[in-house]
């Protein structure tokens, strides 16, 4: 089964927003990937409803929308009406987990929980059932351009192992400091959505950036 990209528009030239939600229709990207952030749950502020709207809008693949932030279960429905494919929240931000994920149901878009660096994965396995999309956050949230944490690797092992056990439909995304340096690793550890920022609109050619991504052939042939 091959693998998606999800540019985040995070790092992309925001005066030209029109430009960055074209390279990511034409490219051979899978996802738009938004980065909601409410400088509570994160340090940092960057765009709510309003701004997902404009890109929905726009967008021609699935909408993949982060949401990093407090309580998440107060603004399930909104990003959903905003044009949401699929909505993810952190396992953190909710003392009702099992409630935000029944809400994502209803509102009709794919259910997904973020896991941060520090959070074990067995804090999913009385809901792994229940999820479309496991984020496993390969950064501290907040911000574009960090450096990718190395025991992220071993940590989408054990999440595809507690997947399989319980025979769940997740797909495991991968989300902060992912290039062409670590793909192939997180890849073959078992991710299938790779979230990428800085490495694709901070390069010279984002939609070729895209493809190499795209290329990385995660079952080599043998010859031997
Ligand atoms: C980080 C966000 C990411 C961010 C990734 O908190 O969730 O989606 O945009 O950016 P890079 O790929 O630059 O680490
Ligand atoms: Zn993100």
């Amino acid at each position: 089964m091959s693998h998606f990209v999800a540019p985040s528009l995070l790092a992309a030239d925001f005066r030209r927003l029109d430009r960055a939600i074209e390279l990511v229709n034409t490219s051979e990207a899978d996802w738009f990937h938004l980065d909601v952030m409410d400088g509570r749950f994160v340090p940092n502020i960057s765009f709510g409803q309003f701004i997902i709207e404009q890109i929905a809008e726009r967008a021609e693949k699935y909408v993949d929308v982060h949401l990093m932030i407090e309580d998440p279960g107060r603004y399930i429905d909104s990003f959903a009406r905003a044009g949401a494919t699929g909505i993810t929240v952190h396992a953190e931000a909710c003392t009702h987990l099992h409630r935000v994920i029944q809400q994502m149901k209803e509102a009709g878009v794919k259910a997904g929980v973020a896991l941060n660096p520090h959070t074990p994965v067995a804090h999913l396995e009385n809901v792994i059932e229940d999820l479309d999309v496991v984020l496993i956050m390969t950064v501290n949230p907040g911000f574009g351009g960090q450096k990718f944490i190395y025991q992220s690797i071993p940590k989408v092992r054990q999440m595809a192992d507690l997947i399989a056990v319980h025979n769940s439909r997740a797909v495991i995304e991968v989300d902060g400091g992912i290039g062409l340096q670590n793909a192939q690793k997180v890849l073959e550890a078992g991710a299938r959505v790779l979230v990428a920022g800085s490495a694709v609109f901070g390069a010279d050619d984002p939609a070729g950036v895209i493809a190499q991504l795209k290329a990385i052939d995660t079952n080599p042939v043998s010859y031997v």
